[in-house]
């Protein structure tokens, strides 16, 4: 695995230490594969990717999948806030390029913490009636909860760190690693 990665930027030494390998994730990726391919088997689905965090995550997931009816859409939101905290007011920053009107739509995202972004999600994606919406996320802060919102298919149920790597960010960076690693901070004393 991975040793910590340290990085001097702004008068202020970020620290990213492994938490989950590239191995913890192809592992349970498969599994959440396995289940979406069981649960959808002879279902028409659209996956929906949440960019930009999800990118990685669901690239990987629908390789593990076998649905010869499965389409891919992609969309972007962006939740105002600190760099470290959502705010909770959410912006749709692009659309998806096909209805899906009768359509089973799976959400696939990075992390759920508050709840407030999917829960926008949700409401925005009801209007347009699709047949069912089921969430993926490859992780969850229960910690961080505001609202509840319903998520099928959970990676991996983490502590309240903040994490970067594989789709997560950092002020935009970090998302090229391929592993998640949980992310600190100290005052560069130099
Ligand atoms: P929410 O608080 O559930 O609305 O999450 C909003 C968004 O904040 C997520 O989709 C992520 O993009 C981002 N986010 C929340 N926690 C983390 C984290 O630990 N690392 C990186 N991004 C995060
Ligand atoms: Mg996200």
């Amino acid at each position: 695995m991975s040793d910590e990665l340290v990085t001097k930027r702004d008068g202020r030494i970020e620290r990213v230490s492994p938490y989950l390998t590239e191995a913890q994730l192809a592992e349970r990726i498969q599994e959440l594969g396995a289940q979406l391919s069981a649960d959808y088997e002879g279902k028409d689905v659209v996956a929906i990717a949440v960019l930009k965090g999800s990118i990685l995550f669901f690239t990987d997931l629908i390789r593990q999948t076998s649905l010869p009816g499965l389409r891919c859409d992609f969309l972007g939101l962006s939740s105002y806030g600190s760099r470290t905290e959502s705010s909770g007011v959410v912006r749709l920053t692009q659309d998806l390029s096909q209805p899906i009107e009768g359509r089973h739509v799976l959400i696939v995202e990075d992390i759920v913490d508050t709840g407030l972004t999917m829960q926008y999600l949700l409401d925005n994606l009801a209007t347009r009636k699709p047949a069912s919406v089921q969430i993926c996320t490859l992780l969850h802060k229960p910690s961080g909860t505001k609202v509840e919102v319903p998520m099928k298919y959970v990676g991996f149920t983490i502590a309240n760190h903040f994490v970067v790597g594989y789709g997560l960010d950092f002020d935009e960076r970090y998302r090229q690693l391929p592993y998640i690693g949980v992310m600190s901070f100290e005052e560069d004393s130099d």
